[in-house]
């Protein structure tokens, strides 16, 4: 089995339960997001539970060359990644126009750059290994346009996108590339986000625990597209393809309003 897998945002939510589940499964694990003391007390619980080594490497992956950083590092700790997780992600509620411009970019650099960073270089030597899994958190929100939230979903449409073609092109090679694409989850994200009040938030979310189990053994099985909500995987399949967009755009501002 694969047995060592590097996960952003591990330090809460859907990225702190893949964690606990691959280190359940007897994989050692490289923890990575901002907050080093959680991270630390993850560590400490992984290898007290399941007797795995956990290595931490907190740093803020938003910035221009931190993937890039991510990726030396863990190179010259001398580890291998055989599981690369891209979960670390954000959002945040409000029109375009009324977002500040530096936030709106943050997201595009860490749900998309560092994304894009960390597979194109651990994917690398993966295929050159000739193996190796990568799972990818897209989003729902990536199958359709998201006012409120737009710049959101279009960083999830580029990973479900993006995630789909990289599949394609290392199969071949051993690699495998899986994007779990969620509907609501309850974890930070919707206090980061500022989506707290919103409709969308009403009928409550599923747990990061299933979230995080559905989406891993997805991975291990090579699953192209894995999405954890039936009734969503139905509507954003085979529903709203045939919808007028105008039609999915008001049905998605009003999920994405407060009211
Ligand atoms: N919750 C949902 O409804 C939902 C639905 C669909 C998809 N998703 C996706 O699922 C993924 C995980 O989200 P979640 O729901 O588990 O949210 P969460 O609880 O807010 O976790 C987000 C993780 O990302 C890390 N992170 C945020 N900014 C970072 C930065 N600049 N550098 C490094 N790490 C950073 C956070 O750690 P630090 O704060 O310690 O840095 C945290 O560990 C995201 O990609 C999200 O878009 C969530």
């Amino acid at each position: 089995m694969a047995n060592t897998a590097l996960i952003t945002g591990a330090s809460s939510g859907i990225g702190k339960e893949l964690a606990r589940y691959h280190a359940a499964h007897g994989g050692n694990v490289i923890l990575t997001a901002r907050r080093a003391e959680t991270l630390e007390a993850l560590k400490t619980e992984l290898e007290s539970d399941h007797g795995i080594s956990a290595h931490v490497f907190a740093l803020d992956l938003g910035s221009a060359e931190a993937a890039k950083q991510l990726y030396d590092t863990v190179k010259d700790a001398g580890l291998t990644v055989d599981v690369l997780i891209n979960n670390a992600g954000f959002g945040g509620f409000g029109h375009h126009i009324d977002r500040a411009l530096d936030d709106e970019l943050a997201m595009i650099d860490l749900n998309v750059m560092a994304l894009v960073t960390l597979t194109r270089l651990f994917a690398a030597d993966m295929a050159e290994r000739g193996g190796g899994k990568i799972l990818n958190v897209g989003s729902t929100a990536g199958f359709i346009p998201g006012p409120n939230q737009a710049v959101y979903f279009a960083t999830k449409a580029f990973v479900n996108s993006f995630s789909q073609a990289i599949d394609q092109e290392l199969r071949s090679k051993g690699v495998t590339c899986t994007v779990l694409a969620p509907g609501y989850v309850e974890t930070e994200f919707a206090k980061v986000a500022n989506l707290e009040g919103t409709n969308m938030l009403k009928g409550g979310g599923a747990t990061a625990e299933s979230v995080a189990k559905f989406g891993y053994d997805a991975m291990m099985r090579g699953d192209l597209v894995s999405i954890n909500d039936r009734q969503l995987n139905v509507l954003l399949n085979w529903i709203v393809p045939l919808l007028p967009r105008r039609m999915v755009l008001n049905m998605v501002e009003r999920n994405q309003s407060k009211s």
